[in-house]
Order: C-alpha cells, then structure tokens, then sequence
C-alpha cells in the first residue's frame, strides 16, 4: 500500500483534533485504485506517504479552533469544558519525515477545493470525533459560511449531513461500531460478519474515512450484539480480533468491488483508545 499512496495533503485534517488526537497517528491510507500521476517535479512528493513515517510535534500556531466557539463539538467531546485543565494536546501537529512535508491547513481552500463533493466519516466515536473536528477547524477558517445540519438533534444519529452552503460541500457522519451489519433476528441481534449491506449508504462520497474496533472486545451489557454469524454457522462468541479481521475483509471486499472503479478516496483510520471513565 505505500508508495501508492499519493495523498491528499487536505485529507491530513483528521488527524488534527481534540482529546484522542494521539489515537488516530496510526492512521493508514488504503486508497489501492491507481493513482492519478501527476507532473515532473512533483514526482519527489507522489513518493511521500505522508502517513507511514513522521512525527508529533508542538506548533504554537495551534490549535486552529477554539472547541468554546465551536457549534459544532458535542459536550462530551469538549475536553475544557468538562474541566480538562491541561492544553498542550491541543498544539500538536503531524508533521511527515523529511523530505515528505503538507501544507499548513487553510480551511477556505480546502473548502473551495472540495465544492460539489461529499465527504464522509463512517465509523464509532473516534470517526465521530474526526468529523466535528473538522467542522470546527472548517468554521473557524470561515465563520461566516452558512451552514445546515440535518438532522438537527443533539444525539447521535446514525446520519448526520453537515453542509457548507455557500461552497456545496457536503460533510457526512454515518454510525457504525462494526462496520459489517448488525441484523434483528428472532434469536436475537446478529452480528454479520461477512454481510454490510449498509455499505449502500457510503455510496456516492467523494471521500470515505472508516475506522472500526473498539467495540470488538466489548462484553456484557455494552455488547450490542447477540450472536455472530458467518455463513450459515452462527455462534455465541469467538476470539475478538478473528472476527474483527473477517468483518473487515469482508469490508475490503466491498471497497475493491464498489470504488476501485470510482474517483472516491478511502481512509481507514487508526484504533481509539477507550475514551470514558469506566473503559468504556
Ligand atoms: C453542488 O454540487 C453538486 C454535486 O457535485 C452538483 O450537482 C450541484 O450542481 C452543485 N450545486 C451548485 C449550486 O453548484
């Protein structure tokens, strides 16, 4: 996957954000269609992987939003509001081994660059918390921009469409913990590992972001799931990170079989830490 890897600098906003900012540096790009090859004198910068080597680093300049004035951030994920009396998380940027470099981040470009597209993080609470980031971080490059949410409740629901007017863009949140289906049976709630009939809902983005696994070692009563199921042979349990890595081959099956063909980009974010009290 390195070295495929021509990456848009813009997509390195996910990794600027608030509380688990740590969590996503081990994020990896996956996007496996063939690349667009750009011209002479680029050629140095389409060798980066902007992803596979690098650093966090301090940058005073940061952070590029401020979560009070934020509409968008969710109480629980306002680290300072809820008293977190430390900011230096706040200031760290990734910054790739040399000669690999980005861009600084310049939310009115990234916004005029991505008009007329959708941009969508499809995961749990770490994708969630990648997405009103980058709503922050966009706002407070243009604060004046016109934006809509829909719906627009408080809760979390499994599909949240943030639109930037004025720039048509589309920023989209979708909630999955498991990324393959979870399915009501008479038996009682299935785990698919190899079905994701959901996916249909992914279709269409310009850029799709996924993260998935801190809920598969969940138990008990925070397990959302009865049974697994694979193929006709459906079990109580099984060993975590087996069915973890069927669901996300049955994952990547579904991206080689819908998007190789596309302009879509697709990300696949690192693992969040366990991010409330009680390890939950
Ligand atoms: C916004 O983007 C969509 C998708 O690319 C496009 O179909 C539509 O015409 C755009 N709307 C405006 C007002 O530019």
């Amino acid at each position: 996957m390195r070295g495929r890897a021509a990456v848009f600098a813009a997509v390195l906003v996910v990794f600027l954000v608030a509380c688990t900012a740590a969590a996503a540096a081990a994020a990896i790009t996956i996007s496996r269609k063939h690349q667009h090859r750009p011209a002479s004198g680029a050629a140095a910068k389409a060798a980066c992987d902007v992803f596979a080597a690098g650093s966090w680093v301090v940058d005073e300049s940061y952070p590029l939003y401020d979560s009070a004035t934020c509409p968008f951030i969710r109480a629980e994920f306002d680290c300072r509001r809820y008293g977190r009396p430390d900011k230096e998380y706040l200031k760290y940027r990734w910054q790739p081994s040399p000669p690999c470099s980005t861009p600084r981040f310049d939310g009115v470009a990234l916004l005029r660059m991505w008009s007329g597209k959708k941009v969508m993080f499809v995961g749990d609470s770490l994708a969630l918390n990648q997405y009103e980031s980058l709503l922050c971080m966009l706002h407070a490059a243009a604060p004046n921009a016109r934006t809509t949410v829909t719906p627009a409740s408080e809760k979390v629901d499994p599909l949240t469409t943030a639109r930037f007017e004025e720039f048509n863009v589309t920023i989209v949140y979708y909630l999955t913990h498991y990324l393959v289906d979870i399915v009501n049976e008479k038996a009682g709630r299935v785990l698919k590992l190899d079905a994701i009939d959901q996916a249909r809902n992914w279709l269409g983005a310009d850029v799709l972001v996924f993260d998935s696994w801190h809920w598969w070692p969940r138990s008990g009563p925070t397990q959302p799931w009865d049974y697994i199921q694979e193929g006709n042979t459906v079990v109580k349990d099984m060993d975590r990170t087996e069915a973890f890595s069927k669901a996300l081959n049955t994952w990547a099956r579904w991206v080689d079989a819908n998007l190789l063909q596309t302009n879509t980009r697709v990300f696949f974010q690192g693992i969040s830490p366990s991010h409330y009290r009680l390890n939950i």
